[in-house]
């Protein structure tokens, strides 16, 4: 898709990209601005494995046009445990221009979408530092069906670190009381990688308060109680990351992210890791 180029033209967001296994489906939903007056929560499928593409379909109506979000970068997630066994799970942020952020819905492999929990920040200081200004997010799905968010802190509420948030119900709610500022994730406002598999959770961000440089992979083996203070990638300058793993190869975790030494996106690279294991749980 040619979205042209901001401001004078039709312009799209990054978007977040999800896979429903069971129909052998690639999804990528985004936002859209620029044409209409309203933004618009479009979705891409493709059904060959990302070669060909479907034209985008407007699902704005579907989930409301007060939610129509900013999908994340990263990925979505298709639940693979009970509550909603099958879920797909979009996380957005930027709810009707204040910030907030939203989780999008489908219990029919992506045909129909509506939104569950939504958070809303708390304007504090006017839309400056201090706020609660919960944005970019990426969800992943715990073994007991629980869903785990690790949240870009805007406005650096209370700390330059991440936000943490839990779902208990599939996405319909984030509780308040599951809601934590993670003092180890420190952040320069931006968003991060996650990825769960077999009792490690990988995190991959700048590991800076203020700079978007030295980007490290760093891992918990308690659900995000306690971090190591992992493993640098990229030493210098270094911005937004993801994180994934092949379903049939459980040695290797990639990474996809900007860096460079100019500008933190000179280059986008990806990196193949080997992991290893210690008392049966996955390292780098
Ligand atoms: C998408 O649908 C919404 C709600 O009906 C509408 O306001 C908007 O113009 C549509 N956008 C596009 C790009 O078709
Ligand atoms: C996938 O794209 C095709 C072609 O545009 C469309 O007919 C179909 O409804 C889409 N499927 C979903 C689940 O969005
Ligand atoms: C809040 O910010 C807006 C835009 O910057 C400004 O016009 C307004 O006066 C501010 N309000 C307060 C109470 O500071
Ligand atoms: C999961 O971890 C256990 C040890 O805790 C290990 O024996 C098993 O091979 C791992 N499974 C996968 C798919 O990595």
């Amino acid at each position: 898709m040619d979205d042209g180029k901001p401001p004078t033209d039709v312009y799209s967001n990054l978007g977040t990209v999800f896979v429903d296994d069971t129909k052998a489906i690639i999804f990528l939903m985004y936002v859209s601005f620029g044409i209409c007056p309203t933004r618009s929560v479009m979705l891409v499928n493709s059904t060959d494995d990302g070669i060909t593409w479907s034209r985008p379909r407007n699902i704005t109506d579907q989930v409301g046009k007060d939610y129509a979000t900013h999908p994340s970068p990263g990925y979505g997630i298709k639940k693979e445990h009970e509550p909603a066994k099958g879920r797909l799970v979009v996380c957005g942020h930027g709810y009707n221009d204040g910030v907030g952020i939203v989780l999008l819905l489908s219990d029919d492999h992506g045909v129909t979408w509506r939104h569950g929990a939504f958070v809303q920040g708390i304007p504090f200081h006017n839309n400056t530092d201090g706020d609660f200004a919960p944005a970019e997010c990426q969800p992943v799905e715990l073994p007991d069906g629980s869903l785990y968010l690790v949240v870009r802190n805007q406005h650096q509420y209370k700390y330059h670190c991440k936000m943490t948030m839990r779902s208990f119900d599939g996405g319909e709610t984030l509780p308040r009381r599951y809601m934590f500022l993670d003092r180890s994730l420190v952040e320069p406002k931006i968003s991060s990688g996650l990825w769960y598999h077999n009792g490690t959770m990988f995190y991959s961000g700048p590991k800076s308060e203020t700079e978007r440089r030295r980007l490290c992979i760093r891992w918990s083996h308690d659900y995000g109680n306690t971090w190591t203070s992992g493993t640098e990638i990229w030493g210098d300058l270094a911005g937004y990351s993801t994180l994934m793993m092949l379903p049939h190869d459980t040695n290797h975790l990639y990474i996809l992210y900007e860096r460079g030494v100019r500008k933190y996106y000179d280059q986008v690279a990806f990196t193949k890791i080997k992991l290893s294991m210690e008392k049966g749980r996955n390292t780098l």
